[in-house]
């Protein structure tokens, strides 16, 4: 097995970068452009969850973006369902971005407060003319509702009137109306209380399930993704240190790195874990050189010098 995984994979990234002027620059001086994201390759098939993990300022989100082109990479190629996105015509890109949908980590910032949630769910159906008329679309909003668990009747309803978790159904709801192969996940449970993390992730797996959705989950809870990946990559300062199954590695976490988060499990505390890492990454001598992700064993990729 290689990198590209079997057949057409339905996402294939490959060497994907991102660069973003570092400080003095932004400020119209002579900066440099500072890597937020470097090489990264990954495949994702149908109906898989790959979990991205790493800790603050990794570059997860970043990567979650340029898979949408939301911005583009600055480099490398993103293929979905076979079609490259880097530098496809933005007609074409908004066609194929019927497919691919996100879900973000704030319910109440991606709604609407202006209005109501059967106007924001039925927005992306007007947008691409689905459904012939306001009656149609209002009954793919009302079977929509059901879907997320939430009373069709609530569509009347504004944003205000929803707890968090409720919110979070209503965008997954939006998500989904385009019926969408893919779903980048980006930290989709961590506004919510403990008490109803559990409740939207069952709903995304359940639509998983449902509408064989494949999904990015990006997530710093490792815990959290060994739940809902198939498969598993531990980002490190925009590097995809190891990619493997989720059991290979939980049983066998090759890279020193991955051993840490494990070790740290939640990052309690992100300021004192970051001097941590850094210290531990001085002493294991990773100074952040040239690397590659070798294959360690079938299906199992880890970090090494160059
Ligand atoms: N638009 C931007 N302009 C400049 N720098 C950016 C921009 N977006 C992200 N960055 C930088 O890129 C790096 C990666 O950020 P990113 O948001 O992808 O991290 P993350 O892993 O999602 O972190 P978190 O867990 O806190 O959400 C950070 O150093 C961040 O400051
Ligand atoms: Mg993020």
């Amino acid at each position: 097995m290689s990198l590209e995984a079997a057949a057409t994979p339905l996402l294939a990234v490959k060497n994907l970068g991102r660069m973003f002027p570092s400080g003095a620059h932004r400020f119209g001086g002579k900066g440099n452009l500072f890597k937020a994201v470097d090489n990264v390759s990954f495949n994702i098939s149908s109906n898989e969850t790959l979990g991205l993990v790493g800790e603050s300022g990794s570059g997860k989100s970043t990567i979650g973006r340029a898979v949408l082109m939301l911005p583009p990479p600055t480099s490398g190629s993103v293929k979905f369902e076979g079609t490259e996105l880097v530098g496809l015509p933005a007609s074409e890109l908004r066609r194929t971005r019927r497919r691919m949908q996100v879900v973000f980590q704030d319910p109440f910032a991606a709604l609407n407060p202006r209005m109501s949630i059967g106007a924001f769910i039925s927005e992306p159906l007007e947008i691409h003319n689905v459904g012939d008329n306001p009656k149609v679309r209002g009954e793919m909003v009302a079977a929509l509702l059901a879907k997320v668990g939430l009373d069709p009747a609530m569509a009347a309803r504004y944003p205000h009137q929803f707890s968090g978790g409720q919110r979070q159904r209503i965008a997954i709801a939006r998500a989904i109306a385009l019926r969408p192969s893919f779903i980048v996940a980006d930290e989709p449970t961590s506004a919510l209380d403990v008490s109803i993390q559990a409740q939207v992730v069952n709903l995304l797996q359940d639509l998983q399930a449902e509408l064989g959705l494949s999904f990015l989950f990006i997530s710093h809870d490792l815990r959290l993704v060994r739940h809902v990946s198939h498969r598993i990559g531990v980002l490190r300062r925009g590097r995809l240190v190891e990619l493997a199954s989720t059991a290979q590695l939980f049983n066998n976490p090759r890279h020193p790195y991955t051993r840490r988060l494990m070790s740290a499990i939640r990052f309690p505390d992100p300021v004192s874990e970051r001097s941590r890492i850094i210290a531990a990454d001085i002493e294991a001598g990773m100074g952040g050189g040239p690397s590659e992700l070798v294959e360690a064993e079938a299906g199992h990729f880890v970090e090494m010098p160059v």
